[in-house]
């Protein structure tokens, strides 16, 4: 929950993740421009760190569910992802005043950008289901994490369409987005920060090994539960 003051009341959301303006793009690992094919398990994050890997990611997901595909977001995405920023679930996940929406500027976040925020858009037999944003809190343009060590990652997610809520979906991603911040050598944990009444978020990410770190205030609509997920543990599992 990263967010930008422009007025008292109008709040645009910046993130962790990224953009992928073509820029960016460029600069991706080749098997990140394409879209993906969401897959799980110690296999599959050994395949991460694998040249060749990319072939490896065509089989479907150990699961009776059709596969999550990520792509990067590109600016055709702006009409979904603020229609997405409208729904009602996602502003109670999002934001602890409902009339205060914490809303992001959507054309702002994916224009090209220094800080190694990328954003990624879900889908699910070709229709859009949930973006991920995976940045660096370091480095991240608007220090919404403050003062924070290197070598962590922060992922923001968050399904938009009500209908593909609650079907695992979710966990597909969360996997997804762990190995790919994971498959960075220099990576040693990753933090999230649900709102703290977001009590269904926590158990989502315990199941993937997050641990409780604190909770925090972070602006006037974000009070927050920190949780960090070590690497160790994580390849440990
Ligand atoms: C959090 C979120 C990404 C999870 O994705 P999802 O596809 O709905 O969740 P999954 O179906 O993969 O379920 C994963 C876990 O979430 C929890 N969960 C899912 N549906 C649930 C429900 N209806 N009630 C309570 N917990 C539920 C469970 O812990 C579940 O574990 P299980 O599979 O062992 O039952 C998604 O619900 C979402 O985007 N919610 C709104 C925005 C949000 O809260 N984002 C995260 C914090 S910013």
């Amino acid at each position: 929950m990263i967010l930008q003051h422009f007025t008292s009341v109008q709040l645009f959301r910046s993130s962790a993740v990224g953009t992928l303006c073509p820029a960016q793009s460029r600069m991706m690992p080749a098997v990140v421009r394409k879209s993906l094919d969401v897959f799980s398990g110690r296999r599959d994050r050994d395949a991460l760190r694998n040249p060749n890997w990319a072939s490896s990611m065509q089989r479907a997901p150990a699961m009776s569910m059709p596969a999550v595909k990520i792509r990067p977001a590109a600016l055709r995405d702006v009409p979904t992802l603020t229609r997405w920023d409208g729904e009602q679930h996602v502003i109670t996940a999002t934001s602890d005043d409902p009339s205060v929406p914490d809303k992001f500027d959507w054309n702002h976040e994916l224009a090209p950008r220094a800080d190694g925020t990328q954003f990624f858009v879900a889908e699910v037999e070709e229709r859009p289901i949930g973006i991920l944003g995976v940045l660096d809190p370091a480095r991240e343009r608007t220090h919404y994490w403050g003062a924070v060590a290197v070598n962590l990652r922060a992922i923001d997610i968050w399904i938009g369409e009500k209908d593909a809520l609650g079907k695992g979906y979710g966990s597909q991603m969360m996997k997804w987005a762990i190995d790919y911040c994971f498959a960075e050598p220099n990576v040693v944990a990753i933090v999230v920060d649900p709102l703290y009444s977001n009590t269904r978020a926590h158990r989502f990410y315990e199941k993937f090994g997050f641990r409780r770190v604190e909770r925090r205030q972070f602006d006037a609509i974000s009070d927050c539960l920190v949780m960090r997920l070590e690497k160790g543990s994580y390849d440990a599992r």
